[in-house]
């Protein structure tokens, strides 16, 4: 897969690349992933990018110009399966999303930053949009960090025990059951005898039970659906 982020704000993105899973993911050739300061293409010497919003609105729009450049620019050079703007008025990601959007080649990613994008990107060159909750973040950056590292998990090959993304919470419809190390006591606090037993299959129920219980308890709207 092929990860192409625009944003104005490069650095803000540049340290969730490089730590973990992701990073881990693009060392062994899973991913890649590339940030592309939108300065690139601003206009003029000042490389301006945002500007005010017709109407008199207060706040900059980033402005339409760069960013058609800029994704023009690479869609000169491959295919995209999506061209995706983070927004808060976006879809709500989930897993069952970031399941299928694991399955595309080349994606891009449009940050938007202050009042938000031309309008004109969104209608003619975006795909699709998305936001990661119902709340106004500052920009799409930490939205698309957050969209990036839930795809690349995902990934074959990104985590060493295959099973062990599709095993998260959500991934089932349920939150996962808890997990537990070493020492087997602790503070006088035990691990359950069954985690102990070395019965994979006693281990299995257990862990079904547990999942289905913590749900209900705290994310029945989950089962509901
Ligand atoms: N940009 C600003 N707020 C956002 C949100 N909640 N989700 C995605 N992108 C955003």
């Amino acid at each position: 897969m092929r990860l192409d982020i625009i944003t104005v704000l490069p650095d803000l993105l540049a340290s969730p690349m490089q730590h973990s899973i992701v990073s881990r993911a693009q060392k062994k050739g899973v991913v890649e992933i590339f940030i592309h300061d939108l300065r690139q293409f601003g206009i003029g010497n000042y490389r301006k990018v945002d500007d005010y919003g017709f109407g008199g609105d207060a706040g900059m729009v980033l402005m339409v110009e760069p960013l058609y450049n800029m994704v023009t620019t690479l869609q000169q050079e491959r295919s995209y399966d999506e061209v995706i703007y983070l927004a808060p008025d976006g879809e709500l990601f989930d897993q069952p999303m970031a399941n299928q959007l694991s399955c595309l080649q080349n994606i891009i990613l449009l940050c938007g930053h202050y009042k938000g994008i031309d309008h004109r990107i969104r209608e003619h060159v975006v795909t699709k949009e998305i936001s990661i909750g119902n709340y106004v973040l500052s920009g799409g950056e930490l939205a698309a960090a957050v969209v990036t590292d839930a795809i690349v998990r995902l990934l074959p090959g990104a985590i060493s025990d295959e099973t062990s993304a599709l095993s998260d919470s959500f991934q089932d419809g349920l939150l996962a059951p808890p997990v537990y190390s070493r020492p087997a006591e602790f503070n006088g606090w035990r691990v359950p005898d069954v985690l102990l037993s070395g019965n994979p299959k006693l281990i299995k129920t257990w862990q079904d039970e547990q999942a289905l219980e913590r749900t209900k308890m705290l994310r029945p709207d989950l089962l509901d659906s």
